[in-house]
């Protein structure tokens, strides 16, 4: 396994955990075993997570367009999604994990939403790691949203013209309480970011494997997490600046 360096862990991980259709085919079986399967590596890299100490992860679970799936498997991934809350919410107070989510929520529907808001208060005092689902999650309707919202507060006189620069624009994100991601890790060996964070993600180091998401296990996320301690964030600057601070 690649040894990483405990002093520059990223603060924030997300994940794009893609893969799961083809894992299922590969093995000759339907895709839902795909994502029951992708499940088990969910538990794995939370675990892993808080245990080298990472402070947020965020998991895209379910996109704004997964809604146009067939509906067996859109149903099927639903009631993966609360069996996970059920089966998961001891072991997070027993990791001290967090739990938080974005997306638009009230889309999920009963069951998930009413299990997800409890395991959501129930953990809101743990201080060990935030896991953060994004659920019914689309970038571009999270910015559309923030913006109508900014609209409303200025068609109430809440705010003026001169008060929106980008960190009041923060604000009003499903993650105002989150810093960027550092890494993003993407399984399944696909070049995009469907739609996650776009935001969020202005400096976010990018990795991505061919690894499906069902095999995506401790070792590879530790390849991940050292790739990305050999890179130089820059940030505009060049790299005798850096050297100098
Ligand atoms: C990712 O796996 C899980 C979700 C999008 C919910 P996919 O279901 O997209 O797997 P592939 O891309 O078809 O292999
Ligand atoms: C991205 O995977 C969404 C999630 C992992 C939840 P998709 O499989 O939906 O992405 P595309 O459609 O291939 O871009
Ligand atoms: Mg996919």
């Amino acid at each position: 396994m690649k040894e990483i360096d405990p002093d520059k862990l990223p603060q924030h991980i997300a994940i794009i955990m893609d893969g799961n259709g083809r894992w299922a085919e590969r093995h000759a079986m339907g895709r839902v075993l795909g994502h029951r399967k992708g499940a088990e590596s969910v538990r794995v890299v939370v675990r892993t997570c808080r245990r080298i100490g990472i402070s947020f992860l965020t998991l895209y679970a379910f996109s704004m367009e997964n809604w146009l799936r067939p509906k067996a498997e859109v149903r099927a991934l639903l009631k993966l999604l609360e069996e996970y809350l059920v089966n998961e919410a001891q072991e997070m107070m027993d990791q001290n994990i967090r739990l938080m989510a974005i997306g638009n929520l009230d889309s999920l529907g009963a069951p998930v939403l009413t299990k997800l808001r409890e395991t959501i208060a129930r953990t809101a005092g743990n201080g060990g790691m935030v896991l953060n689902l994004a659920l019914s999650y689309g970038g571009r309707d999270e910015i559309a949203t923030a913006a109508s919202r900014m609209v409303d507060d200025a068609l109430a006189g809440k705010i003026k013209t001169a008060d929106v620069t980008k960190e009041f624009c923060q604000r009003y994100l499903y993650t105002s309480a989150l810093p960027d991601p550092d890494l993003l890790i993407r399984t399944g060996g696909e070049y995009r970011i469907s739609n996650f964070l776009l935001w969020q993600m202005a400096y976010t180091e990018f990795y991505f494997t061919d690894t499906l998401w069902p095999d995506f296990r401790e070792p590879d996320l530790m390849e991940a997490i050292a790739g990305y301690q050999q890179r130089e964030r820059r940030f505009g600057r060049t790299s005798e600046q850096l050297r100098r601070t």
